[in-house]
C-alpha cells in the first residue's frame, strides 16, 4: 500500500465513495465522493496530539472491539494516507463549550471542522473492480454460543488477539480471564457448506487459515493442545498439503466432525463441545478453554449497489459473474470492467494477487491500444421505422442505448463499444426497427422454416443460448448421453434475443413443441438478458391460452453448460410430450395464428389509415 501511495502512476483518494458512473469502455465517467476527514491529510504528520486530547471513546472496529479509539484517530496502522480523521458520528464537535479539544491541540492546525466532501469527476478507460468482500457473522448459529460465551471467538478475532498490532500487542488471552487458554478448539466451516446457515459455497480460505492459526500457536505457545473440528480439509494450493502436515506433526489433532454444540461450565467458563467424531462414529465431548469459529467469507452487504453501479451481475452464490469462467476469468459482463480478488468469488491471497495482475494487464491492453475491437453481432437501428418508444433503452442490460426524445425528433443511438449483442432490444421492439448483425429476423426464421419444411409433425424445434444451453447440448454430445435425435435446436447468443415472433411463426409452420432454453437467472452472460427472456415467455403463454393453443406446447427450460445430464433428460421428456401432440391439434393451431395474423393486419391497416 506504501508503495501504491508513492508510484507517481497512481492516484489514491482513501476515505472516497464511487457515486455514479456512465459511459462505456475507454469512456467511462466517474464521479467520486471525496469525504471530509476535517484533518489537512497533507499537513498531518500523525504525531497523535489531538488523540490524547480527544475525551470520547469507542470501540475499535478495527481491534474486531477488543479496544477501544477516539473519535480522532486512524482506521488502520498501515492506513494510507497515514493522517487522522474525525469519526463524526461520535465527535463532541466544535463547539467550544462541548469539545473542540483536539483542534486547540494541534500545532500544525490541521483540524478544520467546516471542510465539506468533495466531489471530483475522473475521466477512465477501464475500471477494476477490487471492493473484498465481508465476513460471515455467526451470531445466528445458537449451537456455538457465539452471542452467549465470551470464550467463543471467530477466526476475525483471533487474527486480532494474535497480532503482535493487536489489543494485546500479540499475548494470546482468552477474552474471561487475559489468561493464555491451553486447550483451543477451532471449528471449521462456520457458515459455509451448509443449507441450514450461511452460505451453500466453499468459502475456500478458511482450512489454510486454521492450519496456519495452530502453526502459529506451536510456534508461540509449544504447549498449547490445538483441535480441529472439521468436515474434510481442502488443503489444495501449492504447499499446502506440507502445511497441513506440519500442523498435523506438530501435534495439532484434527477431528472429523463439527460439534452439534458448545456450552460452557459456569464456574471455570471453560467450553464443552459433543461432537460425533465420524472417523470411529463415536459422540464425544471435548473440553476446551477457548472455541475459535473458522467463519466463511460472504459477498459484501452493498453489492446490490455495486452492481447496480456498473451494470454487473451476480452468480448464484452472490459473488460477481465473470465474462467467461475460461475464456475471460478477470473480465466483467460489461466491457472495460474487470475484477480482482474476493468480489469475484473467495480466495487466498495468492489468487488475489495473480488476478489482479491479470485485471490490470487486461485494462493496460485497452488503455495502451487506444481502440478497441469487439464482435461485430451489435444491434443496429433502423431510424424509419423507430416510433420513439423508447424501449429499448429500457431493456437494455448495459445501458448501451441511449434513449430517444420524441419531442426533439431525436433517435435512440447505439453505442457500438458498449453493446454486447444480446438481442433483447431486437426482440422487444414491436415496430421490429432494430436488426442484430449475424442473428437478424430473417436469419433465425429461415432456420425455423428450414426445420419444419419436411416432417414437421416429428421436430421439436429448440431455440439454445450460446453460453448454457448450447453449450449444455454440446456437452451431453460429447458426454455420449442418448436423446432423441428430432431435436433441433437454433442457437442465438442469449435467449433474450428470441423474438416472440420467432415462436409464432414455428408454431405456424406446424410446429409441435417449441422449446425456448437459457442460462440459469444468475448464470445469464448478459446481466438481466434473462428476466426479458421470461417476460417475453409469460407474456406468450398468455396468447397462446388466450387464443386456444396449449401453452404447455411452449416450454421454457434454464439449463446450464455443465447439465449435459439434464439437456438429455429435457429433451427425452420433450420428446414424451411432443408424441401427445396430435395432427389435428396443430393444424388447428396453425389455422388460428393464420386468422390472427390477418386480424392483426386488419387493424393495423385501418390505424394507418385513421393517420
Ligand atoms: Fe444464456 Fe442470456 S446468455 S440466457
Amino acid at each position: 500500500m506504501m508503495d501504491a501511495g508513492r508510484h507517481q502512476n497512481l492516484t489514491l483518494l482513501a476515505y472516497s465513495e464511487v457515486e455514479h458512473v456512465t459511459g462505456y469502455i475507454g469512456n467511462f465517467n466517474v464521479k467520486i465522493r471525496k469525504k471530509a476527514r476535517y484533518v489537512n491529510e497533507d499537513e498531518c504528520t500523525a504525531c497523535a496530539d489531538c488523540v490524547e486530547s480527544c475525551p470520547v471513546s469507542v470501540p475499535d472496529e478495527y481491534q474486531q472491539g477488543f479496544s477501544s479509539r477516539k473519535a480522532i484517530y486512524i482506521q488502520l496502522p498501515q492506513a494510507v494516507p497515514s493522517a487522522y480523521l474525525i469519526d463524526m458520528d461520535n465527535c463532541l464537535g466544535n463547539n467550544p463549550i462541548a469539545c473542540g479539544k483536539c483542534k486547540d491541540a494541534c500545532e500544525k492546525e490541521c483540524i478544520d471542522f467546516d471542510m465539506q466532501d468533495e466531489i471530483i469527476d475522473i475521466e477512465v478507460g477501464a475500471i477494476i473492480v477490487a471492493a473484498g468482500m465481508d465476513v460471515y457473522d455467526p451470531s445466528e448459529m445458537d449451537e456455538f454460543g457465539y452471542r452467549s460465551y465470551e470464550n467463543v471467538i471467530t477466526s476475525m478475532e483471533f487474527e486480532r488477539l494474535i497480532c503482535a498490532g493487536g489489543p494485546t500487542e500479540g499475548h494470546f488471552v482468552r477474552p474471561t480471564d487475559y489468561k493464555l487458554p491451553k486447550r483451543i478448539s477451532f471449528i471449521q466451516c462456520v457458515g459455509s457448506r451448509s443449507s441450514k446457515n450461511g452460505n451453500k459455497y466453499c468459502s475456500n480460505i478458511c482450512c489454510m487459515n486454521t492450519i496456519k492459526d495452530t502453526l502459529l500457536l506451536k510456534d508461540h505457545y509449544p504447549d498449547v493442545q490445538s483441535k480441529v473440528f472439521y468436515i474434510d480439509i481442502r488443503a489444495f494450493g501449492k504447499g499446502f498439503e506440507d502445511l497441513f502436515m506440519r500442523s498435523k506433526e506438530s501435534g495439532v489433532q484434527y477431528i472429523r466432525g463439527i460439534p452439534g454444540d458448545v456450552w460452557e461450565d459456569p464456574k471455570t467458563k471453560n467450553l464443552l463441545l459433543s461432537v460425533e467424531d465420524t472417523t470411529i462414529g463415536k459422540v464425544q465431548v471435548h473440553e476446551s478453554d477457548l472455541v475459535v469459529l473458522s467463519v466463511g467469507v460472504e459477498p459484501r452487504k452493498d453489492m446490490k449497489k455495486l452492481q447496480h453501479l456498473l451494470t454487473l451481475s451476480n452468480s448464484v452464490d452472490g459473488f460477481l459473474l465473470e465474462s467467461h469462467p475460461k475464456l475471460k476469468p478477470v473480465d466483467a459482463p460489461t466491457r472495460g470492467i474487470f475484477y480482482a480478488g474476493c468480489v469475484e468469488s473467495p480466495k487466498d491471497i495468492k489468487d488475489s494477487v495473480t488476478q489482479a495482475s491479470a485485471a490490470a494487464a487486461r485494462a493496460s491492453i485497452i488503455l495502451n491500444a487506444g481502440k478497441v475491437e469487439i464482435e461485430a453481432i451489435t444491434a443496429i437501428i433502423d431510424t424509419d421505422k423507430c416510433n420513439y418508444c423508447g424501449v429499448c433503452a429500457r431493456v437494455c442490460p448495459y445501458n448501451a442505448i441511449t434513449a430517444p426524445d420524441r419531442k426533439s425528433g431525436v433517435y435512440p443511438t447505439i453505442i457500438q463499444a458498449a453493446c454486447a449483442g444480446c438481442g433483447t432490444c431486437a426482440s422487444e421492439c414491436v415496430q421490429d426497427a432494430i436488426t442484430m448483425r449475424h442473428f437478424k429476423d430473417d436469419q433465425i426464421i429461415a432456420q425455423v422454416d428450414a426445420i419444419l419444411e419436411e416432417n414437421n409433425m416429428d421436430k421439436i424445434v429448440a431455440f439454445a443460448c450460446n453460453w448454457c444451453s448450447y453449450a449444455g447440448g454440446d456437452l451431453a454430445g460429447t458426454s455420449r448421453l442418448q436423446y432423441p435425435t428430432n431435436v433441433r435446436l437454433i442457437r442465438t447468443m442469449c435467449s433474450g434475443r428470441v423474438d416472440e415472433k420467432f415462436i409464432i411463426h414455428a408454431f405456424k409452420k406446424g410446429a409441435p413443441l417449441v422449446l425456448l432454453s437459457g442460462c440459469h437467472f444468475a448464470d445469464c452472460h448478459y446481466i438481466s438478458a434473462v428476466t426479458w427472456t421470461q417476460r417475453r415467455v409469460e407474456r406468450l403463454w398468455n396468447k397462446l391460452e388466450r387464443l386456444g393453443i396449449r401453452p404447455e406446447r411452449l416450454q421454457l427450460e434454464w439449463i446450464s453448460a455443465a447439465e449435459g445430464q439434464k439437456f438429455a433428460k429435457v429433451m427425452r421428456e420433450l420428446e414424451e410430450m411432443r408424441k401427445k401432440v396430435t395432427d389435428k391439434e396443430v393444424k388447428e393451431t396453425m389455422e388460428i395464428l393464420a386468422k390472427d395474423e390477418e386480424k392483426a393486419k386488419a387493424k393495423k391497416a385501418k390505424q394507418a389509415a385513421a393517420g
